[in-house]
């Protein structure tokens, strides 16, 4: 699908209650655990991609966490998301809509603390998408700093909100990201979605030497 297209596919799917996602989960146990490991203290950058209209935001300030940046394709999901943070923790949350595939203001970040993507990059199939997308990562994340990478494993669904997905295990996130990249922690853990299906992820915790 053409990025305009994609962009128009995403904003569709979030015109839905985020109950009705099926990716949607209403505690980030997984990713708060790997969080945990890094010891980051509260100010650190914190860098959500994908976010879409994730609850991590709001369990993140739980944590005390206060530099939080959200990044998503869809404008629509980031507005959405927004709104609800500045309502229940009147958190002025900062949106930005870019391709992480062709980014045009992700890599202009100062460099950041911690990377989180839950269920974004397996949507990414093409050769370039995907070295567009770990080139960022080398771009932005800072020395000594972290990247969780929670995706579709090996077992895992073809597909995802009606579209084909690229598969992993932790070794191939190792291969993309390069030995620079140190994996400190990873786990398959299934998730099952609000209808009752079983997605097999694998969690991953990657520390930048
Ligand atoms: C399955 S959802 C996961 C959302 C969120 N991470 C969560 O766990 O609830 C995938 C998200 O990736 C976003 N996305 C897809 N392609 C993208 C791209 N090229 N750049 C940035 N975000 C993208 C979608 O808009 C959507 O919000």
């Amino acid at each position: 699908m053409e990025a305009h297209n994609l962009k128009q596919h995403w904003d569709t799917v979030y015109q839905k209650e985020d109950e009705h996602l099926g990716w949607f989960e209403p505690n980030p146990e997984q990713t708060l655990a790997l969080i945990a490991e890094t010891n980051l203290s509260k100010d650190a950058t914190i860098l959500n991609v994908g976010a879409g209209t994730t609850t991590l935001i709001e369990a993140l300030l739980d944590k005390g966490f206060t530099n939080i940046i959200a990044n998503d394709l869809s404008n629509f999901a980031l507005r959405k998301l927004k709104d609800r943070v500045q309502k229940s923790h009147h958190y002025h949350l900062k949106g930005l809509v870019d391709d992480l595939t062709n980014p045009k203001k992700l890599n202009k970040l100062l460099p950041i603390d911690l990377w989180i993507d839950r269920a974004v990059l397996h949507f990414f199939l093409k050769e370039e998408e995907q070295k567009a997308y770990f080139n960022l990562v080398k771009k932005i994340v800072s020395k000594k700093g972290f990247v969780i990478i929670a995706v579709f494993s090996l077992d895992g669904a073809e597909k995802c909100s009606g579209l084909p997905l690229q598969r992993y295990n932790p070794e191939m996130l190792q291969n993309k990201l390069g030995l620079d990249f140190k994996l400190i922690k990873t786990f398959n853990f299934t998730f099952i979605n609000p209808f009752g299906g079983e997605r097999p992820y694998v969690y991953t915790l990657f520390q930048r030497q």
